[in-house]
């Protein structure tokens, strides 16, 4: 009975370790960075305070990094041919604020916890601090995503909604990605704040149809004003507020706009003028609690839409560019090496590589450019008598970039 019981306990344990390999949780980096959370969200508020573009942005791209790849940062990498994600058609509202929220997030993390957090869990995170310091609701965000290795212009096209469709279009594109009609008109609501360029509703101002320039479910003096706005031939530059009455709270005025007339986009609407759609816009528009219950619950299912786990993918310093696996692997090897051979009797020091500090970075970059860690190592050493007199890593994890503190002497 004993031995049954034992054996059990083992077989439950197993399991458990099983389950949690490839999953999100909350407490994911619990024990490898405490205090992520904190650093993250104080990073969000000093890139708040420059300018509020921060709050639309970053939830913009948490959408659209999302929706192309799975939530993996794939839309962060650049490619210097620029094919990559961020380099698509759809790119021209992604605001740099949105990038620029993650960089400086991660760069604070990597201070504390080097080569640990995934760029997809600090926009995860980043996205949910936008949406708090807008005035809306805070959840807790899933974490444990790994990064993406692949980052394509061409794989955008058809996985993003357009500002024209109609519900059953929204509502496939939706379902393809898990999310079901109600939690896409729950997720609509982001448009509670930021910004559309003229371009993406002028159709509904001047080009409706034969019989009727201007879209009939548009609110008149709304139309009027959108016009104001957004003359024909407006510089394309030009991007007005999607909310028109609480531009900078997230509410759910947004759903009210929609009862009286005043979605911005067909896509916005639609899903009042849509009979299958309208009893949710209804009781949205009168019970903020239940909006923000449900805009909890869809972000965080956004959140598990295709993303990496476990081995997949891998976590990048720079959230920009993919980190050369082969390159970090070499180099802690090497650093344990010369790490136990070199205990430094140097006269001058110089600290070329250290990924503590991001600027760093581009020094490891670098080599990883060259191809050769190797022979550039060598013909540094010949230069000016310098020689590598220490190269150390504080870990010997293979997986992850650590810090590697890279000394040369002469
Ligand atoms: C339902 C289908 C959706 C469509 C068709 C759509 C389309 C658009 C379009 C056309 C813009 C304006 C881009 C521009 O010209 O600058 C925009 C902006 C925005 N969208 Fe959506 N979107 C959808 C869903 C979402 C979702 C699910 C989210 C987030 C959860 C989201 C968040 C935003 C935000 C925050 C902005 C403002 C961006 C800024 O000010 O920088 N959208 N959306
Ligand atoms: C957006 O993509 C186009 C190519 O489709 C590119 O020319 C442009 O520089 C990109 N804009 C931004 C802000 O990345
Ligand atoms: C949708 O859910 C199924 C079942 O959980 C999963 O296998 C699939 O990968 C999910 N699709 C996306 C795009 O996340």
């Amino acid at each position: 009975m004993e031995v049954l019981k034992r054996g059990l306990m083992l077989l439950m344990v197993f399991i458990v370790l099983q389950r949690g390999e490839g999953q999100l949780s909350e407490n994911f980096y619990r024990n490898t960075c405490p205090n992520l959370e904190f650093i993250v969200r104080q990073e969000v508020s000093i890139k708040f305070s420059q300018t509020f573009v921060t709050i639309p942005a970053t939830l913009r791209l948490f959408f659209h990094d999302c929706f192309v790849e799975g939530c993996d940062a794939s839309v962060m990498i650049s490619s210097p041919n620029g094919d990559a994600e961020k380099d698509s058609a759809d790119n021209l509202s992604l605001a740099g604020d949105g990038f620029d929220t993650v960089i400086k997030a991660k760069q604070a993390v990597e201070r504390q916890c080097p080569g640990i957090v995934s760029c997809a869990d600090i926009l995860a995170l980043a996205a949910r601090d936008v949406v708090v310091l807008a005035g809306g609701p805070s959840w807790e965000v899933e974490l444990g995503r790994r990064d993406g290795l692949r980052s394509q212009a061409s794989s955008v096209a058809g996985n993003l909604p357009e500002p024209g469709f109609n519900l059953a279009q929204l509502n496939t594109i939706f379902a393809r990605n898990n999310l079901t009609q109600f939690d896409m008109i729950s997720l609509s609501g982001a448009h509670t704040v930021g910004f559309s360029h003229c371009n993406r509703f002028a159709n509904r101002l001047y080009s409706f149809s034969s019989s009727s320039p201007v879209d009939p479910t548009l609110d008149s003096n709304y139309a009027q004003q959108l016009m104001q706005a957004c003359p024909r031939n407006v510089d394309p530059s030009i991007a007005i507020n999607m909310d028109p009455e609480t531009p900078r709270s997230f509410d759910n005025v947004y759903y009210q706009n929609l009862v009286s007339g005043k979605g911005l986009f067909t896509s916005d609407q639609v899903l009042f003028s849509d009979q299958a759609s309208q009893p949710t816009v209804n009781d949205f528009a009168r019970n903020p609690g239940n909006f923000n219950g449900a805009f909890i619950t869809a972000m965080r299912k956004l959140g598990r839409v295709g993303v990496k786990t476990g081995n997949e993918g891998q976590i990048r310093i720079d959230c920009t560019r993919e980190v050369n696996e082969k390159f970090v692997k070499d180099l802690s090897v090497m650093g344990r090496d010369l790490g136990e051979s070199s205990t430094s009797t140097t006269t001058q020091m110089l600290t070329l590589c250290n990924l503590r500090t991001s600027s760093l970075y581009d020094c490891l970059w670098r080599i990883v450019k060259i191809g050769s860690w190797r022979s550039w190592l060598d013909s540094l050493s010949g230069v000016n008598g310098l020689r590598i007199c220490e190269l150390r890593s504080s870990s010997v994890s293979m997986a992850a970039a650590v810090p590697v503190i890279m000394t040369l002497c002469s």
